[in-house]
């Protein structure tokens, strides 16, 4: 059976601690009950929340797949970067994974391809899984196809086959994202399907196509308990990146019971 993930970005919520540790546990608590162990699920709290969500998390069981990941990272190993967090202190923190070049980021605080190449670098150096994430920042026919194909060639230069390996791709119609709006609309399954064909085509042609098959490639931008399915089974995606939905627990916990039907 081929492993799924279920990948929660909380973004910049909730507003407490209190509020972080009540999701944290309700989502634990549900995961307690699940089976099935092919879908791995990965709670990314704001940095200030991650002992609190490490500490309900502890509570699950060690064969039980939740892990928790960060939103971000620096890509420097130490040294003065005002407001910067490094890998070792999320590694420290118990931080599994890390996305990497989300939309908000490349948007709103102007990241480049090369700061995320050099993050995935710094991520794989510390065994800490880049959740690398690409989309285009409009839609625009040709445009949209050279901006990701850029995207993957400039994030992944220098690295190696056995390195991206390590990789979890992310796609999002950057049109999507819901910015926390719960009647965004998404994409269909077969515009995503013919996306995750085309990242496929790129990485075979940057990499080869055993690499190309194999890495996993998951979807973002609103998906829900009640569009994963189609995401899953008609597009083929590895799972999901879930923004908005990822902070009501039960619907939450409702996507991880469709991936692991
Ligand atoms: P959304 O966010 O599910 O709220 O659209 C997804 C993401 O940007 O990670």
């Amino acid at each position: 059976m081929k492993k799924l993930y279920l990948i929660g970005n909380w973004k910049m919520n909730p507003a407490t601690q209190e509020e972080a540790q009540k999701l944290a546990s309700d989502i634990s608590r549900g995961i307690k009950k699940l089976k099935d162990k092919n879908v791995e699920v990965v709670v990314c709290p704001p940095f200030t929340y991650l002992s609190v969500v490490k500490g309900q998390m502890s509570k699950v069981a060690k064969s039980q797949a939740i892990s928790m990941g960060a939103q971000d990272m620096y890509f420097e190993e130490f040294g003065a970067y005002t407001g910067e967090i490094s890998p070792s202190m999320l590694r420290n923190a118990g931080v599994k994974y890390v996305i990497v070049g989300h939309s908000e980021r490349r948007g709103f605080l102007g990241e480049t391809n090369e700061m995320i190449n050099k993050k995935l670098h710094t991520a794989i150096k510390y065994k800490i899984v880049p959740i690398f994430a690409i989309g285009e920042s409009k839609k625009d026919g040709e445009g949209s196809i050279q901006e990701i194909r850029t995207q993957l060639s400039d994030g992944l230069k220098n690295l190696k086959s056995s390195e991206v390996k390590k990789i979890i791709f992310v796609y999002e119609h950057v049109w999507a994202i819901s910015g926390g709006d719960k009647t965004h609309k998404s994409a269909s399954p077969n515009d995503v399907l013919g996306m995750r064909i085309f990242i496929k085509k790129i990485l075979a042609n940057l990499y080869n196509r055993r690499l190309a098959e194999s890495v996993p490639i998951i979807y973002g931008g609103s998906s829900n308990a009640s569009n994963v399915e189609g995401f899953i089974r008609q597009a083929e995606m590895d799972g999901a990146l879930v923004g908005g939905a990822s902070l009501d627990a039960e619907e939450f916990l409702k996507m991880v019971e469709v991936l692991a039907k």
